[in-house]
């Protein structure tokens, strides 16, 4: 193909509408490939130049490399314009307004259950216990025959288990095995709560679930008393409580403890006089009492230089006494409009 100085012009009056007309960035860029591109129309004279006879050579070439230098000004120019206007429609959409007040961004909450764990382990740490933790997934010796409950012991049917397999494994019924587990892992003196689930065969209603939570402790030393125990109750219930609260210490029957008693707190709706929600002026919360000698052996501690006392309290039965909640399976339903009272 041959060029002309006639060409050229063409291409260069072509280059300026086309350049002029690109309406963005990108379709500025189109015409530069199609202008200097490796088959661009400028590209593809210049390439021409060759064919021309030698005296036309020199004024067209020296014309085509002035167009080349044109358009890239002309592209160049036409760039810097498109992109002032890309930014001020940025500018214009893009805008924050300082005086923007957002709506405030809500807290979580924790959950009850969460928020008297969080105290239980408190008091007790006050009185230096440490924590201690126990598989959900227990075998019948620790939660059953350590703890002097034999097959055939009625004690059984009012724990209804889940197992979990013909293993006799099963879902821990209480906290109680972690007991004998950290008997049998630690030396006296020991002072441990152990919190958790823990799982029934019941039937639901305001006050069961199959899953809830208790609160275990054991406390192994020498000379440890009932009196000990007492006294531990009743700080421990004033601490989470209140002081105005009375505590009523009744003898109970545990087959892992002996003796056994029931600590209830006075109702903190009617004072202790009795009403609809205390049923005479009491609330239990937890068993307890001092380790049978049979259990410490079960646990490797020696009954003739040793004693302890144990408690397990419920921590759902606890939250509900202490924010007055009347149904236990509120806990396990987090439905928000309940968690975000607390
Ligand atoms: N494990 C008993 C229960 O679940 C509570 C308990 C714990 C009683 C420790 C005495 C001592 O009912």
């Amino acid at each position: 193909m041959s060029v002309n100085v006639g060409d050229l012009d063409a291409i260069a009056v072509d280059a300026r509408q086309r350049i002029g007309a690109a309406s963005d960035e990108a379709a500025l860029e189109q015409v530069r490939v199609e202008l200097l591109g490796k088959k661009g129309a400028l590209t593809g004279a210049l390439r021409g130049l060759g064919s021309l006879p030698a005296d036309q050579r020199a004024a067209a070439g020296a014309r085509a490399n002035a167009l080349k230098g044109e358009i890239e000004t002309m592209l160049a120019s036409r760039a810097r314009e498109l992109q002032a206007a890309r930014l001020q429609t940025l500018g214009d959409q893009e805008w924050i307004d300082m005086t923007f007040v957002p709506s405030p961004v809500r807290r979580g909450h924790l959950h009850p259950l969460t928020l008297i764990l969080r105290e239980v382990k408190a008091i007790f740490s006050r009185l230096g216990y440490e924590v201690a933790l126990g598989p959900q997934v227990e075998d019948e010796f620790h939660n059953f025959e350590a703890l002097n409950i034999p097959q055939e012991h009625p004690a059984r049917d009012t724990m209804d288990s889940f197992y979990v397999d013909a293993d006799h494994l099963l879902l821990r019924t209480h906290t109680s095995p972690v007991q004998i587990r950290y008997m049998l892992s630690h030396e006296p003196p020991i002072r441990i709560i152990a919190p958790g689930a823990v799982y029934r065969r019941d039937a639901t209603d305001p006050s069961h679930a199959s899953q809830f939570y208790q609160v275990e402790g054991l406390v192994v030393d020498r000379d440890i008393r009932l009196s000990d125990l007492k006294g531990t109750i009743e700080y421990f219930a004033r601490s989470l409580f209140g002081p105005d609260r009375r505590i009523r210490i009744v003898g109970d029957h545990f087959p892992f403890t002996e003796p056994s008693i029931a600590a209830a707190v006075s109702c903190g709706i009617c004072g202790g006089a009795g009403c609809r929600s205390c049923k005479g002026g009491w609330l239990e919360i937890l068993g307890a009492g001092m380790v049978h000698p049979q259990v410490l052996r079960n646990g490797g501690v020696d009954p003739d230089h040793y004693s302890g006392f144990a408690f397990g309290a419920g921590l759902d039965r606890l939250a509900m006494l202490k924010y007055n909640v009347t149904d236990l399976r509120l806990f396990l339903e987090n439905d928000v409009r309940f968690l975000k009272q607390f």
